[in-house]
Formats: structure tokens, C-alpha cells, sequence
């Protein structure tokens, strides 16, 4: 099939765009063309690049028409942050494409009531960017009432070789590794038993493939796509450390005092992630699109971490 993957070479698209042109699809990535995907694949040589400013053509009125242009059976949309974004794209391609796939994320969720929690549960996101998801969400998935062919793909947290994870502490703070890495002290908010729902971006490309290969499974529905189990704060850091071969050394301050202590950007996103803490299910994408992720969060983690390690930016000192 002919399948567009709008920001296909990303943290997503660096693992997606390659695995569908592996498995014989024609891809055509539409991006800006100012960055590479952060693996080489030799995938990449049959992979058509299609150069579109999605922000200057949203603007022009013009980017749904030129995707359309494209001639796509597949459409598969990882870069739409604005329901405004999202309703150019469906009108331009309403009635020409057979399946539009959305990458939304786990934070149209806010808190959470039953844990783990289900693509079911009410919605109450908090924050700007959660709050915008779940209008794109639930306008796509009205749509696909209407006959439009969407389908809906939450990502947790993402981890890999190329990027820095949100670490033990909620936030990246690459000095968190660093410290857990040479046996120093890491502070941590509350009991440390709030959560983070990491998944591995090479999982998620292969949800959004399986998505594409159950359409009809999928069509008009959701799916969380994270590892098989969430991390507590505190569990994250000891597996960490151990990791790393040394004993975690914690400190626990109420939230109040560990923001005190924090840089202000810092303390802010641990709050965006432990006001939240993420623990989602992922029975209905085993069940109904044979998602099987192959990371845990942990070792999702560890593969950035280990690049980092390689990279420098994290550092393992001897204990003092
Ligand atoms: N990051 C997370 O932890 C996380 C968690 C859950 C859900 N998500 C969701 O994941 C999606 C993002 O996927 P990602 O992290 O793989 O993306 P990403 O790494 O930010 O990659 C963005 C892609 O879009 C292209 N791009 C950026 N600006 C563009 C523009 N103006 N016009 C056209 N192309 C543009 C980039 O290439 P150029 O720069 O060359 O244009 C690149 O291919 C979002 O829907 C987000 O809500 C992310």
C-alpha cells in the first residue's frame, strides 16, 4: 500500500517509516526535511522524502491538500497538536484515504480513578497540550462515526537510542542518571511510589503497523501503546542504579520541599508527569491489534540511557 507518514523520521518515524517499507508498503515521509532519523536503515533508500512545512501550509490553508495530493491508501499523522490541524487534514482527505491513523498520547488522561487505566475511562486531562489531544481524539473518533476511517494511537512516555527518558525523578535531568550512576544521592518527591508509563518508540512504530494490518479491528477506535507495566519513581531509580552496578541511595522530601530544592523547569516537569502518573492498559491493543511490545520500561529506558553513557552525558564517577 501507499502510506504517508506525516514527521516520519522523529522519534516515531526513525523506527515506523523504515518497518513499512520493510514490510513492502510504499512510504513517503512528509517532514521538513531538517533532520535525519536518529538510526540509519538501509530502508531509507526506498523511502520517498516529501519536503511540506505543515505549520506554513496549515497556514496557507494548502497542507490537506497537498497530503491528499500524495495518492496515499494509508495515512499516518504523528506531528497534529491542534484539533485545527487535525479537521484540515480529515477534510482533505475525507472520502480518499482507507485508513487515517493519529498519534495522540496517554495524557488525554489526567488522573486517573482504576489503574490500570482503560482507553475507556472517562477523560479529565489537565494542561494545555493533554487538554488539545483530547479534542483531537474526540473529534477524530466522531468522525469515524461518520464513516471517516480514524483510528487513534496513545503513546506513553518515549525511550531510545537518540533522546534523554524522563528519569526516576519525573523530569530529564540528565545529572538523575549521573548520580545514580556513581552511587551519589537522589532526592525524589513523596514516597517515590507515584508513577511514569515509559514505552520504547521502536513498540509504538510497531503498533501503528499493526494498526494498518487490523484496520478493521481498528477503525474508529483508541489504544494505548506503552510498555506492559508502569515504574514507580523509587523502583525506577533502584533498577537504575543497580544498572548501573551500584546501591541507590534515595532521599525522600513531601512534594513542597523536593520542588524548594528542584530548578524551577525541573520541578515542573515532574509535577506535568507524577500529577498525572500514568498506568495504562494495553489489553485492548494485545487483544484487538496483537500489540506485543518487546521493551519493558526498564530496558526501553536503558537503551537510552546506554546511549547517553556512550555519548558522555552521562557519566559513572567513582564513589567518594
Ligand atoms: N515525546 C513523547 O514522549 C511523546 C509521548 C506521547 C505521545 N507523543 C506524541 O508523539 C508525536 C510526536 O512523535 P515523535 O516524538 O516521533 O516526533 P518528533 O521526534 O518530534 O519528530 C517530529 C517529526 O515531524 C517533522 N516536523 C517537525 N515540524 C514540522 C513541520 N512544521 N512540518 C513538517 N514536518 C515537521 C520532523 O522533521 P523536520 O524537523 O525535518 O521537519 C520529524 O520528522 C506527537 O503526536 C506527540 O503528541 C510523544
Amino acid at each position: 500500500m501507499r502510506i504517508v507518514v506525516i514527521g516520519g523520521t522523529g522519534h516515531i518515524g526513525t523506527y515506523l517509516s523504515p518497518m513499512l517499507a520493510e514490510a513492502r508498503h510504499e512510504v513517503i515521509c512528509v517532514s521538513r526535511g531538517m533532520r535525519q532519523p536518529y538510526q540509519p536503515h538501509e530502508a531509507w533508500n526506498a523511502i520517498a522524502q516529501v519536503a511540506l512545512d505543515r505549520e506554513a501550509e496549515e497556514a496557507r490553508g494548502e497542507f490537506g491538500r497537498r497530503v491528499a495530493e500524495l495518492g496515499a491508501e494509508v495515512v499516518i499523522d504523528l506531528t497534529c497538536y491542534a484539533p485545527s490541524s487535525a479537521t484540515q487534514l480529515v477534510d482533505a482527505l475525507r472520502g480518499r484515504v482507507g485508513h487515517f491513523l493519529h498519534c495522540g498520547t496517554i495524557w488525554v488522561h489526567g488522573h486517573s480513578v482504576l489503574v490500570p487505566t482503560t482507553e475507556s475511562a472517562p477523560r479529565a486531562p489537565f494542561g494545555d497540550y493533554g487538554i488539545r489531544k483530547l479534542a483531537i481524539e474526540t473529534y477524530l473518533l466522531e468522525q469515524a462515526r461518520e464513516g471517516f476511517p480514524a483510528t487513534v494511537l496513545h503513546p506513553g512516555h518515549l525511550a531510545g537510542p537518540g533522546w534523554a527518558p524522563v528519569n526516576p525523578a519525573g523530569n530529564f535531568n540528565l545529572q538523575v542518571f549521573s548520580n545514580l550512576a556513581s552511587g551519589r544521592e537522589v532526592l525524589l518527591p513523596n514516597l517515590g511510589m507515584e508513577t511514569l508509563h515509559h514505552v520504547h518508540a521502536a513498540d509504538v512504530a510497531s503498533a501503528f503497523v499493526r494498526a494498518v494490518e487490523h484496520r478493521d479491528a481498528a477503525l474508529g477506535e483508541s489504544f494505548h501503546v506503552t510498555s506492559p507495566a508502569a515504574v514507580t519513581l523509587r523502583g525506577y531509580a533502584e533498577r537504575m542504579a543497580a544498572w548501573f552496578g551500584r546501591e541507590p541511595h534515595l532521599r525522600f522530601l513531601p512534594w513542597e520541599e523536593w520542588r524548594a530544592w528542584s530548578a524551577e523547569k525541573d520541578a515542573r516537569t515532574t509535577w506535568d508527569h507524577i500529577a498525572r502518573s500514568p498506568h495504562c492498559s494495553i489489553e485492548k491493543a494485545r487483544r484487538l491489534l496483537a500489540y506485543e511490545p518487546l521493551y519493558g520500561s526498564l530496558e526501553a529506558v536503558e537503551e537510552s540511557v546506554a546511549w547517553l553513557v556512550r555519548k558522555g552525558d552521562v557519566a559513572r564517577l567513582p564513589v567518594s
